[in-house]
This record gives C-alpha cells, sequence and structure tokens, in this order.
C-alpha cells in the first residue's frame, strides 16, 4: 500500500505532482483566463458584500493560510486576517455578515477548526470550508465547500494536503480578484498558466534529492535549526520549521528575516544550520543582507533560491534551487525541498517518518 515506497510521507511527497494536476482540474477555463469554481458559483455582487476574509486552521492548514492572505492581499485587494482556530474562538471575534470566513482542514475533523467555523457561523459570517475529506463534518458544516483532490493522506506529516492548499487558494484569490475587477487580467492569465506547469515542475525538484539527502546527513544531528524568510517565503519557512520539527524532533525555528536581529541573532553561532529562503524577488536583496549576517556569525547556510540565482550561490554554503515561476506559485514548490529535508533528517536520526512521538493524524480533542 506503500507502493514501494519506504513511508507514506515520501511516497505522498511524491504524489504532489498527481494531487496538485487533480485540484486544478476543472476549475480553470480552456483559455487559462479565468478560474471556474462551479462548487461557488458566485456573483460580482456576492463579492462586493465581502469587506474581509477570516481563515482559520491548525498546523499545516495555518501555514497555507498565512500564503493565502498574501495570495487574497494580493490579487483580489481584500484585507485578510488569519488566525490560529483554537485562538479565534476564545477571544470574542469581530466577525459579522461581510465576512467571507475560510476553514482549511485536511481531514476536515480537527475539532478547534470546526468550533471556530461554528463560532464565525454564529456571527453571521459566510463560510467557505476547503478540505481534503468529502463528507467530514468540517464540510457538512460549512455553506460552502472547496475540495482539495490530494488523496488519502495517511502520514502524520502533511505534505500533498498542504501543497493542494495553496493550489485551491491561490485559485480562490484569482477567483475574487476577477470578480471584483481588482486582479489585471494579464496577471490572472499568467498565474494560472504557471499553475498548470506545477506539476512539470515538481519532477525537477525530485531530481536534485541527493543533494538534500547529503545535507540532512551532515546537519541532521544538529540540535538547533533556523528557517529565515520574507514576505510569503516567511510562512513557507513556519512549514519547512515545523516539518522538521515534527518527524526529526530538532529544534527548529523559522522567523522573519528582518525580525532576527531583534533577538535570535543571539542563538546564532559557529555551524548552526540556517534555511535561508529567497525565492521572493522584490524582498530578495532584504533577504540577502539577513544571509550575510547569519554568515558574518559562521553559520551554515543552505539557501533556497530559484534556478539562475548565480549571486546567492555567492553567499551561501549550499543551495537548493526550485525552477523559475512567478512569485505566487514559487512557494507551492519551495516548500518541496524543505519536506524532502525533514524526511531525510528523521531517516537520518532513526524517527518514526510516520508516526512520531506525541502526535495524531487528526486531532479530534480541545
Ligand atoms: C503537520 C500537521 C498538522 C495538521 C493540523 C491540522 O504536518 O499535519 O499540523 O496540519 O493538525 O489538521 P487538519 O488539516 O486535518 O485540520
Amino acid at each position: 500500500e506503500k507502493g514501494g515506497y519506504e513511508h507514506f510521507m515520501l511516497k505522498e511527497i511524491y504524489e504532489q505532482p498527481k494531487a496538485i494536476r487533480d485540484t486544478l482540474t476543472g476549475r480553470i477555463s480552456k483559455d487559462n483566463t479565468e478560474v471556474v469554481y462551479e462548487e461557488l458559483n458566485w456573483t460580482p455582487d456576492d463579492v462586493a458584500s465581502i469587506n474581509r476574509v477570516l481563515i482559520t486552521a491548525c498546523g499545516t492548514a495555518y501555514h497555507a493560510g498565512l500564503v493565502a492572505k498574501y495570495y487574497i492581499e494580493q490579487l483580489a485587494r481584500i484585507p485578510v486576517e488569519v488566525d490560529i482556530a483554537s485562538e479565534y474562538r476564545y477571544r470574542n471575534p469581530l466577525t459579522d455578515k461581510n465576512t467571507l470566513a475560510i476553514v482549511i482542514s485536511q481531514s476536515g475533523e480537527t475539532s478547534d477548526t470546526l468550533a471556530a467555523l461554528k463560532e464565525a457561523k454564529r456571527l453571521g459570517a459566510r463560510t467557505l470550508a476547503i478540505t481534503n475529506v468529502v463528507g467530514s463534518s468540517i464540510s457538512r458544516e460549512a455553506d460552502q465547500v472547496i475540495y482539495t483532490w490530494a488523496g488519502p493522506e495517511i502520514a502524520v506529516a502533511s505534505t500533498k494536503a498542504y501543497t493542494t492548499q495553496l493550489v485551491a487558494l491561490l485559485l480562490l484569490a484569482v477567483y475574487l480578484g476577477q470578480l471584483n475587477g481588482k486582479l489585471d487580467s494579464g496577471l490572472a492569465q499568467r498565474i494560472l498558466t504557471d499553475l498548470h506547469k506545477l506539476p512539470t515542475l515538481c519532477h525537477e525538484i525530485f531530481e536534485g534529492v541527493d543533494d538534500i539527502k547529503s545535507f540532512a546527513r551532515n546537519y541532521g544531528f544538529r540540535e538547533d535549526a533556523f528557517f529565515l524568510g520574507r514576505s510569503i517565503d516567511y510562512a513557507v519557512a513556519m512549514e519547512g520549521s515545523l516539518k522538521l520539527k515534527e518527524i526529526s524532533y530538532i529544534h527548529a525555528e523559522a522567523y522573519a528575516g528582518g525580525e532576527l536581529k531583534h533577538g535570535t541573532l543571539a542563538l546564532i553561532e559557529e555551524g548552526v544550520p540556517v534555511i535561508g529562503l529567497a525565492t521572493q524577488e522584490d524582498v530578495r536583496e532584504k533577504m540577502m543582507s539577513n544571509i550575510k549576517e547569519v554568515k558574518a556569525r559562521d553559520a551554515v547556510v543552505i539557501g533556497v533560491g530559484v534556478d539562475g540565482d548565480t549571486e546567492l550561490a555567492k553567499y551561501v554554503d549550499h543551495t537548493i534551487f526550485v525552477p523559475k515561476a512567478d512569485k505566487y506559485t514559487v512557494p507551492i514548490l519551495a516548500v518541496i525541498p524543505l519536506q524532502l529535508l525533514a524526511y531525510y533528517a528523521a531517516i537520518t536520526r532513526g524517527a518514526d517518518v510516520d508516526k512520531p512521538r506525541n502526535l495524531a493524524k487528526s486531532v479530534t480533542v480541545e
């Protein structure tokens, strides 16, 4: 049932091209100009009445929400608030009928996320679930549902569910931007064309797996690791850090590049592995200076950049390149090497990859 792979997690990482393709199927017009979300079927008036978006979720799904904030704010210009489901429920939130409340949940059964959904509904919000399980509690509770078609995810560490959540959320941002007229049609077409290329581009990343294995072998026995990123890469850094923690038990932290010198830089010393994400062109210069800051303290830096970034290679000890893609689709690719790094670090340490200690696949207690 693991299809020749040693673990479900590895199988699910390698299933991402198919999962992404399945999640895209039928949702983009033939000429790549429009998102077709038949399950939503919203009108421009429906979208005009939304004055804020609220996203609640837990864990990896919360990280997908953080990326979606960039997507929706940039492409549809609607303010987005992202909250951890277990925090949202207990803070008497400012949600009303002009709020679009999105919950993201692979399993559709996470109790805090379900409770956040019920709370948003009680306050009058329009509710939308993004989930991977047809007929799940969350899919039944929400007004509308967008399914990710990732197929069953068995490993505790979420991989293909996360990347398909990003795909569904990017489609949603484009859809909202089209309906409220805030999105340039040329940009929409570029994003939609790029989305179709993702499955092929994932395979290019898989070709670099030997380098990732050797980084995992070389640094897998360190006790700490840091992930740095700015803008969308900061959200990717958080997801990379969580993946590493939960399956390899290495203590990892993610920081926004600019926050580093406000405390965390004190922890950077010789040999500490830092994974520096530099896929976002508009914050690139700033990210490079953060990379220089940690290099100056003799950290070992693995830079994650886009193909052809020869400058990045000059400043870091090792590089992982992801194929060139636009700023919105590149984060969907950039997380894949981090999933593989976490997987091989866990293997190096002899950890039980598919069933990490203390964790359950679906958290139905509060
Ligand atoms: C991490 C992981 C968890 C889940 C979280 C939410 O790899 O899998 O952080 O993302 O428990 O689960 P769902 O998406 O089922 O609500």
